[in-house]
């Protein structure tokens, strides 16, 4: 097939984020402070993700921790996912009270690869998150950009298929043109409801190495095209074997216990986040 046929652009900034030779991707998820503040993990920001890029796919963060955060020398060694939805903290139970944080313009300023909005379907906000989502994909699919859509969870919302997949579908017909959500049991059906979207998986709170590769392995093999971890890497005590354990499981086919054996060897020198 020729490129004639193709939005280039898109398809360069996809093949960017999701490995064309196998459609997967390992994202790392280091965007938490912009509603968390100093999280555990990346109150030494700069230093995380020095420590954890050479083994992500991509990194999904925000504007200012790409100005303030990464190194001069690592820009453009990794293709950044740019948080652009914010206005929310955690000092308020309702978190869906997000807007656009960044325009268009300075993500392309920034040489970004994709963009991403949280919606919170079912919120008090739902209309003006989704919106946020619309404005956004109008304004990036102008210049090529992909759009990531958030499926977030409010504290009160369930994390079950039934609500998962109606978030994940109205992202889609949004046009998003990656949705992130969370894992559920049926997960195939999600990915199947959403096909041929590409799904990436957020790890949620720190649990445990088994079962969060679990949750990867169970991911990628329901259809995901990978995942966007980051508490599960960057709050672990082995965040190195964390994260090259996840790339055995979605680039490699490893089994947990495969990805385990890594971990475990990874463990002597292994060197905790602040
Ligand atoms: C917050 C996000 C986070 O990036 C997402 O939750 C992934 O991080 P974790 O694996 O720690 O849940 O999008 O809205």
């Amino acid at each position: 097939m020729t490129n004639a046929y193709l939005d280039v652009g898109m398809q360069s900034r996809m093949n960017r984020i999701i490995n064309p030779k196998d459609n997967r991707v390992v994202m790392l998820a280091v965007d938490h402070p912009y509603f968390q503040g100093p999280t555990t993990g990346l109150r030494n920001m700069s230093n995380t993700i020095k420590t954890l890029l050479p083994y992500c796919d991509c990194l999904m963060t925000t504007r200012g921790a790409v100005r303030s955060n990464i190194a001069p020398e690592d820009l453009g060694s990794k293709p950044i996912m740019l948080r652009v939805s914010g206005g929310n903290s955690v000092l308020f139970d309702e978190l869906s009270d997000e807007k656009l944080t960044v325009t268009i313009r300075e993500a392309i300023r920034m040489d970004v690869a994709g963009v991403a909005v949280s919606v919170y379907v079912g919120s008090a906000n739902q209309q003006q998150t989704i919106l946020n989502l619309t404005d956004m994909i109008n304004q990036a699919e102008e210049y090529g950009i992909p759009v990531l859509a958030v499926t977030a969870v409010g504290k009160n919302m369930a994390r079950d298929l039934r609500y998962l997949s109606l978030a994940s579908r109205m992202c889609q017909d949004a046009g998003a043109r990656i949705i992130k959500t969370y894992y559920c049991e049926e997960f195939s059906r999600l990915v199947d409801a959403v096909a041929p979207t590409a799904v990436v998986v957020a790890g949620g709170k720190y649990s445990s190495p088994p079962d969060a590769l679990q949750m990867a392995y169970d991911s990628v093999q329901a259809g995901a095209v990978g995942v966007d971890f980051g508490r599960n890497i960057f709050q672990d005590d082995n965040p190195v074997g964390m994260i090259r354990a996840i790339r055995a499981i979605v680039h490699d086919n490893h089994t947990v216990r495969e990805a385990m054996d890594i971990y475990t060897a990874c463990l002597p020198g292994a060197v905790k986040l602040d």
